[in-house]
């Protein structure tokens, strides 16, 4: 037997052990990706009950499918077209530089979120021409007399609803904290829905009147908030979204995401396919394993390096001259709280050296392309800001986003959903975006914010019985694209055909 044949043989003993391969059938088992070959096996026959024999017919059907699935190249008759994108240069930056750790002692905390307050405060509110000659420390105001009028800024430790319907917060920052009201019902409508907008942990800077020693009567609200300027590349070159397509799991929408592959390998010049440049990738790239109570019941793959071995497959089919940058998300196989580190080198070598398209990031990630701001995020704290404001819904994730840009930090809420509270917040969005990326939701929307983009790009798996329950209404194997010459953002339905 062929050295090939018995690695897949003890491959497939220690993942599906009832699943044997006949003496004869081993010889076509050779110039074949043994991991590869695994996967398809396991993802085909996992389910049968009982052993299942593969002989010659049933492995070579599956070798044969394995070199049938890459996507057909559909030629044009203009045979002089080449992808508009293959003829330009990649050209991005990325900015995540720094690992988050702790070791979750009091000090990390201190720590974590004086750094919140001193990059919101000092680096962003500070440059907001408004404010920025009036904003004094909080125990500035131990001297002031009543009535008094100035700006602070801090984290919000604590909102709450008054018996009269007003809010009440108390602020604080490294040199004290100070309560604040903020009337409610009296008409002035700007500050009364800043003030719903509002959570614990974000940091803000208020405008008003000390009416006692310590409360503050506020009458503006000043979020960190962004503004950019237009952008537009001489390129005609655009940037596609994916995230959370949940490769191993039995709903992963396979067909309609090969259909998608197919589509970025055509050679249609009536289409932008050949205009895609760059592919973000925003996390949940696999289904991974024990995510969730019985999950392996909904697994057609699982086993988790051939999870990633099947994604890669599918990903090597997108042409080479389009970069991909690649995040985990909550499914991945790395830690849940963020900043989440980039996959592991164990998972991504083989792809790694096989490709030099492709950047393997954190989550969040922080890039530029061609001189474009991008925050990618999976999107784990889009359910903390749902739970915590009342209006924002699963139905409207972009409406979610927009409150994060205007806070300036991915994940606000702290406790809600896991964070490292690292010496540094590296949550906090110190680039201004022009485009901001998420996914986690699986629910396709978009909007626009002070110049900037703001894409959530859905998913490529179906509703899951766990999403019909909690009443998410998923849009599947939409594909948005973003223009950097025209800013214009196309969205490709892939729903349809195989569904
Ligand atoms: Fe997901």
């Amino acid at each position: 037997m062929n050295e090939a044949a018995t690695e897949l043989l003890n491959r497939l003993r220690d993942i599906a052990p009832n699943i044997i391969i006949k003496k004869d059938a081993t010889e076509l088992i050779s110039d074949v990706d043994i991991e590869l070959l695994t996967a398809y096996i396991v993802k085909q026959y996992k389910d049968e009950k009982g052993l299942v024999v593969l002989d010659k017919n049933k492995l070579s059907s599956i070798i044969e499918s394995i070199k049938s699935s890459k996507p057909e190249r559909v030629e044009v008759l203009n045979k002089s077209y080449r992808a508009e994108a293959s003829e330009i240069e990649a050209e991005y930056k990325i900015y995540n530089t720094k690992d988050s750790y702790c070791n979750a002692t009091a000090n990390d905390f201190v720590s974590y979120f004086r750094s919140r307050l001193f990059k919101i405060r000092d680096k962003i509110l500070r440059n907001n021409l408004e404010i920025r000659n009036e904003l004094v420390n909080i125990n500035s105001i131990d001297n002031y007399a009543s009535g008094r009028t100035f700006v602070t800024a801090g984290i919000i430790r604590d909102k709450r609803d008054t018996k009269n319907g007003n809010i009440t917060i108390t602020i604080e920052d490294e040199t004290g904290s100070i309560n604040a009201i903020i009337p409610m019902n009296r008409g002035n409508t700007e500050l009364e829905k800043d003030a719903r907008y509002l959570v614990n942990d974000e940091v803000i800077a208020v405008k008003g009147k000390l009416i006692s020693k310590d409360l503050l009567l506020v009458s503006n609200i000043y979020f960190p908030d962004t503004s950019v300027k237009n952008k537009r590349s001489e390129d005609d070159i655009y940037i596609g979204f994916l995230s959370d397509i949940h490769v191993g799991s039995k709903l992963f929408l396979e067909k309609n995401f090969r259909a998608f592959l197919s589509w970025l390998n055509s050679k249609d010049e009536n289409s932008i396919s050949g205009k895609i440049k760059y592919l973000v990738i925003s996390g949940d790239l696999v289904d991974g394993i024990g995510v969730y109570p019985e999950q392996e019941r909904e697994l057609s793959i699982a086993d988790i390096y051939l999870q990633y071995r099947y994604l890669f497959d599918l990903l090597s089919d997108v042409p080479d001259y389009i970069h991909i940058f690649l995040a985990p998300g909550n499914h991945d196989a790395v830690a849940l709280a963020e900043p989440q580190p980039p996959l592991p080198e164990d998972i991504i070598r083989e792809f790694k050296n096989a490709a030099d398209n492709i950047s393997i990031l954190p989550n969040p990630m922080y890039i530029s392309v061609h001189k474009f701001n991008l925050v990618g995020y999976h999107g784990a704290s889009i359910d903390s800001m749902i739970k915590s404001i009342p209006g924002l819904s699963y139905d409207k994730p972009a409406e979610v986003m927009l409150q994060l840009l205007r806070k300036r930090h991915l994940s606000p809420v702290y406790g809600m959903n896991p964070v490292i509270p690292s010496a540094e917040d590296n949550l906090v969005m110190e680039i201004d975006p022009d485009i901001f990326h998420t996914g986690h939701i699986h629910k396709n929307d978009f909007a626009t914010h002070k110049g900037s983009i703001l894409i959530n790009s859905g998913t490529w798996q179906a509703k899951t019985i766990y999403q019909i329950k909690l009443g998410h209404n998923p849009t599947p194997c939409n594909f948005y694209a973003y223009g950097l010459k025209n800013n214009n953002l196309v969205s490709m339905d892939f729903s349809g055909e195989y569904r």
